[in-house]
């Protein structure tokens, strides 16, 4: 394999500091640059002790040009806050790097619609259209060809996976779908702010962004999308005292009231069946997030509660892994022509 030289922006943040794990044990990616603001000077290995000894722990950390990072990198991960991909990728596209970015910037294909959840204006709107989003499992095809990868966000990876079998087999109505999601606190991200202080989060247990997460557009574009026509759907976010994991609880109405679980079963069985990080469960076993900490894993049970007419489903990731680095990794190891698990074969540590 040649050596794909790798740029990672936002390197001090929670998904840099992933991306930067799993990168030390790639087989052809080398990080051949780290940029952040705040740590600009340090190396890694004395910015993250956890890196000491391992690749990449020798790499100067240092403040983001496109002018450097086109010099040095083939591929340019952006794990960086919503609004700074869009002044920095479309200077990489041109000088010819891939870029993988983490934010919305370039996930919603509509720019209002950016513009209206993120309170944003998007300054780089003639990049939507090339840019692909990169679930591997539906987009893989596309994946490859792209230049420009939209990384998806960590809630909508566990809702879409776990919506998607029910959809594409017709089980369900995708009018009256209501996702009840809950995160670990790293999925807010590495900046000290008060309502994610240890105090403020440890012992306690909170929704939050009702009715009106981010995150909310994202999915509903995504499962219309796989629908084949205009969703809407409830979305709401809690917060769990816990660093990392996700769990998605799904309601919705079934189609046809009578649907067997062994239909349901089969259904997701059938649309996973060549995909093994999402691992579809057997009657009567329910996900658990630490099955899948640090891992590409996506666990789901579909549960049909006859009584109520409804399909339940659970669907369980590591948000810092899956939700964002490790699908980040598996899109560009598709991009540069890699094994789609290069890097991403190890198991959860549970
Ligand atoms: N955390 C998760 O579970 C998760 C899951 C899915 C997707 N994501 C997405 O991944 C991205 C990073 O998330 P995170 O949780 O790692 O955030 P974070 O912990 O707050 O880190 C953000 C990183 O970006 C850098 N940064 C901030 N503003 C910047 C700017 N204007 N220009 C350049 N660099 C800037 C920061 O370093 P300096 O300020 O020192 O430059 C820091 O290294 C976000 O878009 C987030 O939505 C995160």
């Amino acid at each position: 394999m040649n050596t794909i030289r790798t740029g990672l922006v936002g390197i001090t943040g929670y998904a840099g500091m992933e991306l930067a794990r799993l990168l030390a044990g790639h087989p052809a990616m080398r990080l051949a640059l780290a940029c952040s603001r705040a740590g600009a000077g340090k190396t890694l290995g004395e910015f993250y002790p956890f890196l000491s000894s391992l690749a990449g722990a020798e790499v100067v950390i240092s403040v983001f040009t496109p002018e450097e990072a086109a010099a040095t990198c083939d591929i340019v991960f952006l794990a960086t806050p919503a609004g700074a991909a869009m002044g920095m990728a479309p200077p990489l596209l041109a000088a010819g790097c891939k870029v993988v970015d983490f934010s919305a910037d370039f996930r919603l294909r509509d720019a209002q619609t950016y513009e209206s959840w993120y309170s944003l204006a998007h300054s780089a709107t003639d990049l939507l259209e090339q840019a692909v989003y990169g679930i591997p499992e539906l987009y893989a095809d596309d994946i490859a060809r792209a230049r420009l990868i939209a990384n998806p966000g960590c809630y909508p990876t566990s809702a879409i996976l776990g919506l998607y079998a029910a959809i594409k087999h017709d089980l369900i109505l995708p009018d009256d779908i209501v996702i009840d999601a809950k995160s670990g606190a790293t999925g807010a991200g590495r900046k000290p702010v008060p309502p994610m202080l240890f105090c403020e989060v440890a012992d306690t247990f909170r929704a939050y962004s009702a009715p009106r997460h981010r995150h909310t557009p994202e999915i509903e574009q995504e499962i219309s999308r796989i629908a084949g026509r205009e969703v809407r759907l409830s979305f709401t976010p809690h917060l769990v005292p816990m660093n990392r994991g996700m769990l998605c609880t799904i309601y919705a109405k079934l189609k046809n009231p009578h649907t067997s679980f062994e239909r349901v079963h089969e259904a997701f069985c059938d649309a996973w069946r060549n995909h093994p990080w999402v691992r579809v469960l057997p009657e009567g076993a329910l996900p658990e997030t630490r099955y899948v900490r640090g891992s590409m894993f996506c666990d789901i049970a579909p549960v049909l509660d006859a009584r109520t007419g409804r399909l339940i489903i659970f669907s369980v990731i590591d948000n810092l892994c899956r939700g964002a680095s490790g699908q980040a990794l598996a899109n560009a190891n598709l991009m540069c022509g890699l094994p789609l698990n290069a890097g991403l074969a190890q198991s959860p540590f549970a």
